[in-house]
């Protein structure tokens, strides 16, 4: 495929070969000198319109460890506050010879339209658009649950078969939530939701997972624990919980943590509201994987952006091992 815009599009064929690659990308991170001259005269822009802290950075690090150019443009500052549209800001970045666009969008659809409009020609990657899907995300934390619960070794593909994955939170706004859940059960894995009642989307049935609202009865049966934030800039007062009640149904804290299997791991995609969703004990302890799914978002990009522009294949970590 020349784009990636949703979990839900990727057979298990193309989510393997994404985390494969995303392991051989992993190994440049381990060298003195952390660039591959594979993408050397392309041209990768970020086009993001809502704020992010770890997607835009790693894109931004995956991209110029592939030897890319990266042009990064934020709504915010930009012409868009005049009223510009996207598809004259997407024709602007055509201009500039973009070979791939990452965007991140308040607008759920918006990569989708960026990718079907005809205004480009580049690959689009979706960073995240509205409620609908983060697929890099996904991506990112199902090659962190096969390297903490499997190993970088076991034989890939059917790894995650089986293995018990919890996602807790505000289910309602979760681009993360869903595409984990689209990408997991196409990896064989079993997903339960829990969340409270008014954060459950509507149509969750039609969703290939179960859904529970009680965190104590799942928890000894998790190998994964994803705690999510409360999305609060998108909600309105009428559902919105308090923070006390909140943390005490589904927040996560060293005593519910010693509920969990002693092999299981605690996951958060960030930004984190410790104290809310989770606490300061479980965020900062071994078992919680939150900064190791950031250093994994770099290879896990480098392997999207390498397999979407058509990198060399001799310039691939494994490729140069076996001329060495
Ligand atoms: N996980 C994630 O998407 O974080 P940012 O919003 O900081 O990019």
């Amino acid at each position: 495929p020349r784009h990636l815009i949703s979990a839900a599009d990727l057979t298990r064929d193309d989510a393997v070969l994404i985390l494969d690659t995303a392991e051989e990308m992993a190994r440049v991170a381990d060298r003195p000198i952390k660039k591959l001259p594979t993408l050397r005269g392309r041209t990768v822009v970020n086009l993001f319109f809502e704020d992010s802290t770890r997607t835009r950075i790693s894109f931004e690090a995956a991209a110029k460890r592939l030897s890319a150019d990266v042009i990064n443009f934020s709504a915010k500052g930009s012409s868009v506050s005049k009223g510009e549209s996207l598809k004259d800001t997407a024709l602007t970045l055509e201009a500039m010879g973009a070979d791939a666009v990452v965007i991140r969008h308040g607008a759920s659809g918006a990569p989708y339209r960026l990718a079907t409009s005809g205004w480009i020609d580049s690959a689009v990657v979706n960073a995240g658009d509205g409620t609908h899907e983060h697929p890099t995300q996904a991506l990112l934390d199902a090659f962190t649950m096969r390297r903490r619960l499997v190993g970088p070794d076991a034989g890939l593909g059917r790894d995650l078969e089986g293995r018990r994955i919890t996602i807790v939170g505000d289910i309602l706004h979760s681009r993360v939530a869903r595409s984990n859940v689209h990408l997991l059960h196409t990896l064989g894995a079993h997903v339960t939701l829990v969340a409270p009642p008014t954060l459950v989307p509507v149509g969750v049935e039609q969703w290939p997972c179960d859904v529970s609202y009680r965190l104590d009865d799942v928890l000894p049966k998790s190998d994964a624990v994803m705690m999510l934030r409360v999305q609060r800039e998108r909600m309105n007062a009428a559902y919105f919980p308090t923070e006390r009640e909140y943390s005490r149904r589904y927040g996560l804290d060293g005593e519910r943590m010693a509920r969990m299997p002693e092999h299981a791991i605690v996951m958060h995609p960030g930004p984190m509201v410790r104290g809310m969703e989770i606490t300061a004990e479980v965020a900062d302890s071994d078992r919680c994987t939150a900064v190791e799914q950031v250093a994994n978002g770099v290879s896990t990009r480098m392997a999207v952006l390498y397999l979407l522009l058509g990198g060399s294949e001799t310039a691939l970590p494994s490729a140069a091992a076996r001329t060495e």
